[in-house]
């Protein structure tokens, strides 16, 4: 927290010396959670200087599932919203992992340095491992952070702007480059061919779901970015309050109400406390109507240039073709950096 609170600190003056790398998985729409969670936080990154890459993590959706679903709708669903939210594809290398195989082709050098003991030590693995029940842990889901790796090393990022439960991977990524380095890359007289990335974690409080508990696409808790404000409205009304009328910021004794109060807080650029006070004995009844604008307000633009993306699939198709292109020469420079140190270069 400490280090990730300087590095922050540092990029509000000097955002240029950084490369940020950052993804998700396409498995669902983004809900407000994502939006508060990481994506504004991306474009605010952006707008300090920092160059960015956003991954669209297709081959990461096959590590717990039989299927892909219903993939191309999903990524081209990713794209619109983070075009919506404000990343721009002139910057911002927007790309997907299946069209870049010299980014792929890192996991194999990845993959020597890495031992089976330390992948199933994994939290991170282990606790998605145990979500999909009995299912048999698939080589893919068991190495995903070393093809993880690879998303972060390929582009030299060095910063990550991740949540918690992706620090196991972050760490696993710093051990590989330093292992690369140790095992092949001492074989140069330069400098290592991976620099060492560092985490950005979110100052951003976590936005519950409806229910009061995590926001998921699988609890049928999230309210999605695309929604519209009619069904914003039915979803909000349907969240879960308690029976004490004067509304309070209370995070551990009221988490229901404390998480509605701060959805507003966020959506309306205040303190919870203020919105807290301003309904005051209005009951869950006045919070939810309060909560209700300021969403459909604040996400109003988001959802309107959403839409007009979503009817260009066009203009979708060339911003992600463009942003393959150019992960597809960064990755290709790098693999050229890899042979070299690995003496592989016929
Ligand atoms: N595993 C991340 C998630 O589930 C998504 C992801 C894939 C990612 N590759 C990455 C995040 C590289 C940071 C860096 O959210």
């Amino acid at each position: 927290m400490a280090r990730s609170a300087e590095i922050a600190t540092d990029i509000a003056t000097n955002g240029s010396r950084y490369r940020m790398l950052t993804g998700d998985r396409p498995t669902g729409n983004l809900h407000i959670g994502h939006y508060f969670g990481s994506l504004r936080n991306r474009v605010r990154l952006q707008g300090l200087g920092v160059e960015s890459f956003v991954l669209i993590a297709d081959y990461q959706v096959i590590t717990d599932r039989d299927g892909v679903g219903p993939i191309r709708e999903r990524v081209y669903s990713l794209l619109a919203d983070y075009l919506a939210a404000g990343l721009d594809p002139q910057t911002c290398t927007i790309f997907t992992h299946s069209a870049v195989p010299g980014l792929n082709q890192l996991m194999l050098p990845f993959l020597a340095v890495v031992t089976d003991a330390e992948l199933r030590r994994n939290p991170t693995v282990k606790s998605e491992w145990e979500a999909t029940g009995e299912r048999p842990l698939s080589g893919l889901l068991l190495t995903y952070p070393v093809h993880q790796a690879a998303d972060i090393l390929f582009c030299k990022a060095n910063i990550v702007p991740v949540g918690k439960d992706q620090l196991p991977h972050l760490e696993q990524a710093r051990v590989i480059a330093r292992r690369f380095d140790e095992r092949f890359g001492r074989a140069r007289a330069d400098a290592p061919v991976f620099p060492q990335p560092e985490a950005l974690l979110s100052e951003a409080p976590s936005i519950l779901g409806m229910d009061g508990t995590k926001m998921s696409k699988s609890r049928g808790n999230t309210i999605e970015l695309g929604e519209s404000a009619d069904q914003t409205a039915k979803l909000i009304k349907r969240a879960v309050t308690d029976s004490d009328r004067h509304i309070t910021y209370d995070p551990e004794q009221r988490p229901e109400v404390s998480n509605l109060v701060m959805l507003a807080a966020l959506c309306l650029d205040r303190t919870p406390e203020s919105i807290a006070e301003e309904i005051g004995d209005g009951g869950g009844g006045g919070l939810k109507k309060l909560v209700t604008a300021a969403v459909n307000d604040h996400f109003d633009g988001h959802r309107a240039r959403r839409a007009e993306l979503v009817a260009d699939q066009g203009y979708l198709e060339e911003v992600l073709r463009a942003g393959n292109t150019r992960a597809n020469e960064i990755a290709d420079a790098t693999l050229t950096e890899v042979r070299q140190a690995m003496q592989m270069v016929y």
